[in-house]
This record gives structure tokens, sequence and C-alpha cells, in this order.
């Protein structure tokens, strides 16, 4: 079986967002042969809906907010994704049983070690864990920030913003600068790249 990523790019005109923009990076990343991936705090479910379209026979959309995965539930009705109400440091899956582990936009509402860390122990070797975040800017990383913001605005209007209805959380709690050494130290070797749009992406594939 291939991941048809064709098929998702063709639906990326529907919605658009900052987070929802680098869902390519999560999609692109997964072993090419995942029946098995867990969307972490999967909100509104566009991620998951987009793993499912995209050919993934098993896609578990996990999030600990009871209405909005009911919205999700609702939204994506007839799509295969089973939908799971509970804390992912809770729930009692089975060690190794995903073949990539995603979140976007959720990570910094969790202890980011502690949920890495779970995230890694999901993982089968050889899959994926795929995240894109958001951190606090530093002095540092204000210029970076005010590019992503004027960014942000313009794409908002040229593309239609689309507003998820999922909690939120900030600040948060950890910059860009603690979130990439806090990856590399819980995920050796773990791919940190921080991106225009206000957003870092961590892929790490877990050995073999
Ligand atoms: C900002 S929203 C992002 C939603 C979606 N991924 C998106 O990109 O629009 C963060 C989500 O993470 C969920 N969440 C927070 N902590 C969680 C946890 N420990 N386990 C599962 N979901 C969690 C929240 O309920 C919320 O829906």
């Amino acid at each position: 079986m291939s991941i048809r990523l064709d098929v998702v790019q063709h639906q990326r005109h529907k919605f658009w967002n900052a987070n929802i923009h680098y869902h390519f990076l999560v999609l692109a990343s997964l072993p090419a042969d995942a029946t098995r991936v867990l969307d972490v705090g999967c909100g509104d479910g566009i991620l998951a809906a987009e793993l499912a379209d995209a050919g993934i026979p098993h896609v578990v959309g996990l999030d600990v907010d009871q209405p909005v995965l009911h919205r999700a539930r609702a939204r994506h009705a007839g799509k295969a994704v089973e939908w799971m109400q509970g804390n992912v440091l809770d729930v009692a899956f089975e060690s190794e049983s995903f073949d990539a582990v995603v979140s976007v936009a959720s990570l910094h509402h969790m202890d980011a070690a502690e949920a890495l860390a779970c995230f890694a122990r999901l993982t089968r070797p050889g899959g994926t864990v795929a995240i894109v975040g958001l951190a606090a800017n530093a002095w540092s990383d204000l210029p970076l920030a005010a590019v992503g913001l004027i960014l942000r605005q313009v794409l908002g209007v040229v593309r239609g913003q689309w507003n998820h209805s999922a909690p939120t959380c900030w600040p948060p709690p950890l910059t860009y600068g603690e979130m990439k050494a806090l990856s590399a130290r819980v995920l050796p070797d773990v791919r940190y790249e921080r991106h225009w749009l206000g957003r870092y992406s961590l892929i790490w594939r877990k050995p073999l």
C-alpha cells in the first residue's frame, strides 16, 4: 500500500491556517508502509481526515477535549478515523503499536519531555514521530516572529484563514531554543526545523 499524498494535495484549498500549512511535512514523513497512525490532540480532525484520505487504513484521532472531538466526528462523518477521547499520557495504548505518532499545535499543551517520550514509546522501530509545534519567543526570536506574523496575516487573506475550534494554550511554556534542546535530548538525532510561519517541526525516525 502506498500513501496517496496527491489526494490530500487536492483538498488543501479547502482549509488554510499556519498549522494546516505544514501538514505536508507530517504526511511526507510517514513510513511508506504505514497502516496505523495516531494523531495526538487532533482537535477538529483535519489532519486525521487527511491521513485517512491518504489511504492509511487505521487512523486514531485522539483528543482530551470531548466537545472538539464531537465536532471532529460530525465534520468528518464517514471517514475511516477512530475518534478517541483521552489524555495521551494516560491512555493505555500498547507500546510500539503505531507506525507513526503525529501531532500538530498540541505539544505545548503537555509536558513536552513526558509527551515526546510517550510518543517514542508508542512508535514501532523504524516508525516516525512527526510534530508541528508552537513555541515562545526569546528576545533573539523577535525579528523572525515579526516576519512570521506578517506572513500569516498576508497568507490568511490570500488563502482564506480557517480558524480551528479546539482549546488553545498561550503562551507556549518553552522557547524555540528550549524545544530544540529538549527534543534532541529525548529523541536523539531528531530533525528540528524552524519555519517562517511561527512554527517548528520535529521529525524523528525510531531506530530499528
Ligand atoms: C491548539 S489545539 C490543535 C488541534 C489540531 N491539532 C489543529 O492543528 O488544529 C490542541 C489540542 O490538543 C488537545 N490536547 C491537549 N492536551 C492533550 C493531551 N494530553 N492528550 C490529548 N489531547 C490533548 C487539546 O484538547 C486541543 O484540542
